[in-house]
């Protein structure tokens, strides 16, 4: 029988609050900012897996391309018990690391970790079906500051993918590195995607697509806000604004008002005002080089083995072991 467990570490009572505090903290501020993960509510999750089909979003085929040519030798020199995913999403790419590991033999069970329960279920669904003989072990959580979930069977592979490590600003990062490699101990693995630094001509429409799902996906914010906070923003009076920091080799996600508004949010007492052309940021996309990268996880603990990238060097994938 398949084995399906789906843990919460984060009930919707605690969502709400740390939205509260987050909103409330970010729309005070000056610039206003959000943070990303409230992007994916139901909705948010699915406009995701959407952009990942998107011909100017390479991303998803480039890490798909590398996981195809390598989950092999990751299954080989890991030889895991345990794959961990941390904001997992539809696992859909991840069935090739399933695959390879499953062939050899070791794998005893996946646990998925993903702050959106609604992405988490529909994926533990679909794998459910297609891996009968896998322990199953949903984790709804945050992977910011509450990685002690992180169940401890057998030698453990984290695979953090999709370039999601880059959504992190470098402050954030360091100590996120610092965190899961406390959780690991010496000889475990850590599989990371990472988007690289390329031409912004490739880059800027990766994150402003022709059909504009992106700019939907990035307004859904605004969606969120209202039906859980009672605000009132009019999605449809800001922008969608994506473009290349070349300083700090990112892409900035943001929302400009196009006319002046005051919202109201109920739940916190607020009023926000918008002058015309203000900017909300609500997500960087950060892009990444080898020896930064490297050097990162090495300050974090972490030892590269490997770096694959796709035949366009568009993106990495690097295998390291916790030392
Ligand atoms: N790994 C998938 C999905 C990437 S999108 C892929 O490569 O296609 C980023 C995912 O991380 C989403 O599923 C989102 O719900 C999740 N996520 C974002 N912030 C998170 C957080 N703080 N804690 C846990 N999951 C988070
Ligand atoms: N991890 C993805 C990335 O940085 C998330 C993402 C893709 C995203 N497109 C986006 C986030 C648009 C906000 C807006 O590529």
């Amino acid at each position: 029988m398949p084995d399906v467990e789906l843990e919460v570490h984060l009930t919707d009572a605690e969502r709400a609050e740390a939205l509260r505090r987050d909103a409330r903290r970010g729309l005070t501020a000056t610039p206003k900012w959000l943070p990303p993960k409230y992007f994916y509510d139901a909705r948010g999750s699915e406009l995701f897996e959407e952009i990942t089909r998107l011909p100017e979003y390479y991303p998803t085929r480039a890490e798909r391309e590398i996981l195809a040519e390598r989950a092999g030798a990751i299954a080989r020199i890991t030889g895991a018990k345990t794959l961990v995913e941390l904001g997992s999403g539809s696992s859909e790419k991840t069935r090739l690391l399933l695959d390879a590991l499953r062939e050899q033999g070791t794998l005893g069970s996946f646990a998925p970790l993903d702050v959106s329960g609604a992405a988490l279920r529909d994926a533990l669904g679909a794998l459910r079906a297609d891996y009968p003989d896998l322990h199953l072990h949903g984790i709804v959580a945050d992977f910011v500051g509450h990685l002690e979930v992180l169940p401890e069977a057998g030698t453990r592979l984290v695979a953090f993918l999709g370039g999601t490590i880059g959504n992190f600003t470098p402050a954030e990062r360091a100590p996120f590195l610092a965190a899961l490699r406390a959780r690991l101990a010496p000889g475990e693995w850590l599989l990371l995607g990472a988007d690289l630094v390329k031409d912004p001509a490739v880059l800027v429409p990766a994150y402003d697509d022709a059909a504009g799902v992106t700019a939907e996906f990035n307004r859904n914010v605004l969606h969120v806000l209202n039906r859980e906070l009672g605000a009132d923003f009019d999605p449809r009076s800001f922008a969608h604004v994506a473009l290349w920091d070349s300083h700090h080799e990112w892409i900035e996600m943001r929302l400009r008002a196009l006319r002046p508004m005051t919202v109201h949010l109920q739940a916190l007492a607020l009023d926000v005002s918008f002058t015309e052309g203000e900017e909300l940021r609500t997500e960087v996309s950060a892009k990444f080089r080898r020896e930064g990268l490297t050097g990162e996880l090495a300050a974090a603990g972490f030892a590269v083995r490997d770096w694959w990238t796709d035949h366009l060097d568009r993106f990495a994938l690097t295998l390291a072991t916790a030392v």
